[in-house]
């Protein structure tokens, strides 16, 4: 296992507090992976004023002004490249992503969602789970494979449902975890601390 701290992209869409976590955390000089990008599709992401102010080098790959998905990813992975990213952390990036592009980072893709999987994949999680009456919920971090909200998982954290709950109450408790369970999945990923298992289910796909 490197000493070395894994040189981390944080790929965000909007509001970018996950992003704020793991840069964050990654100040103590003894976390193993520095966050060493963040990167937007949006040019108005607000996350992006965050990691400016705090000195993180920023990137804006702006998915409009691609005419395929495919030059939009070949684009963001040249961007990867430039600055030497070991590891990445999807945090709210409201891309899909091909296979092509997952296929570039065997174990080394990461993706956090709001919800318990493999219940509640894609939007609107918490709407759902209160119209289900679930009685806990929660999120999840994972390698990103090849399906949506698919792939290994590294850490989860649950919360209770609460009979007063509204989606914005209950998002606020889930991503108050959010940001626990992030930067802990992403400490193991780059300390070398994930079995080598769980990495090769998420290169396969
Ligand atoms: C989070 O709830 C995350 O789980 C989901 O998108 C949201 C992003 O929030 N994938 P933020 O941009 O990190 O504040």
């Amino acid at each position: 296992m490197s000493s070395r701290r894994k040189r981390t992209a944080v790929l965000i869409s909007g509001r970018g507090s996950n992003m704020r976590a793991l840069i964050e955390r990654a100040r103590d000089p003894l976390f193993p992976a520095e966050i060493s990008l963040a990167l937007s599709n949006r040019p108005e992401a607000p996350g992006l004023a965050f990691a400016n102010d705090n000195g993180i080098p920023c990137a804006i790959v702006d998915h409009k002004t691609y005419a395929t998905r495919q030059e939009f990813e070949k684009a963001l992975q040249a961007v990867l490249e430039a600055h030497r990213i070991e590891i990445v952390c999807l945090a709210g990036f409201m891309r899909l992503l091909t296979p092509w592009f997952v296929e570039q980072w065997p174990g080394r893709l990461l993706n956090i969602h709001p919800a318990l999987l493999p219940a509640y994949r894609g939007l609107h999680t918490h709407e759902r789970a209160l119209a289900d009456g679930v009685k806990i919920h929660g999120c999840t971090v994972h390698f990103v494979s090849a399906g949506v909200d698919e792939g290994p998982i590294i850490a989860q954290a649950a919360v209770p449902v609460l009979d007063s709950d509204t989606p914005e109450t209950l998002a606020a408790r889930v991503l108050e975890q959010e940001h626990i369970i992030y930067p802990a999945a992403l400490a193991r990923v780059a300390g070398g601390l994930v079995p080598p298992q769980a990495k090769c289910e998420a290169s396969g796909g």
